[in-house]
Formats: structure tokens, sequence, C-alpha cells
């Protein structure tokens, strides 16, 4: 589940199915690229094609309820609620 949010929607939740395949070592952000590139180019978080090693500190995210990077956290369980870092969120998972 992801938390998500715009201007014209207000906060609203939107459910996604990713296939990991059983061994795979996907980051939570792997899943959010994969929504993006196959199922909804809408859905807003921080992508940064440089780092996606746990550098800049800017894809942070409420990971099952837990502040977590996205690009280092693993997607390890069948079910991940994904909210906004914060209360400044410009839209979707990205935030001041
Ligand atoms: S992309 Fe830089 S810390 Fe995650």
């Amino acid at each position: 589940m992801v938390q998500r949010f715009d201007q014209k929607t207000g906060k609203f939740q939107q459910n996604y199915i990713v296939p990991v395949e059983e061994n795979d070592e996907v980051s939570v952000m792997d899943l959010l690229e994969y929504i993006y590139q196959n199922l909804d180019d809408s859905l807003a978080f921080f992508h940064h094609a440089a780092c996606r090693q746990a550098a800049c500190g800017k894809c942070g995210m409420r990971i099952n309820g837990k502040t977590g990077l996205s690009c280092k956290v693993k997607a390890d369980c069948d079910e991940i609620n994904l909210e906004p870092v914060n209360d400044k969120i410009v839209r979707d998972l990205v935030c001041h």
C-alpha cells in the first residue's frame, strides 16, 4: 500500500502488486521503480540514479511504520506499507 497525495485529490491509498522472485534481493526503491516503469508512472518518489547507496539520504520514507531509506531497506515481506517521511508532502512520497 502506498499513501499518495496531490493537491487535486488529497490523500488516498493505493495498492500495487509487484512480482518478486522468492530469492531476489530487492530494495523498496526497486519496487517503486518497477511500479513507475510498469504500472503507474504518476507515482512520485525520490529517485537519485547516482546514489542508491544510502549516501544522499533523500529517499527516506516510512516503511511499514519505520523511517528508512528506500534504496537501502530490503523488500523482504509480502506486504509493504509506504508513507511519506513527514507532513511536508510535495506529492505522494516526496517531501520537503
Ligand atoms: S538514493 Fe540516496 S540515500 Fe537513497
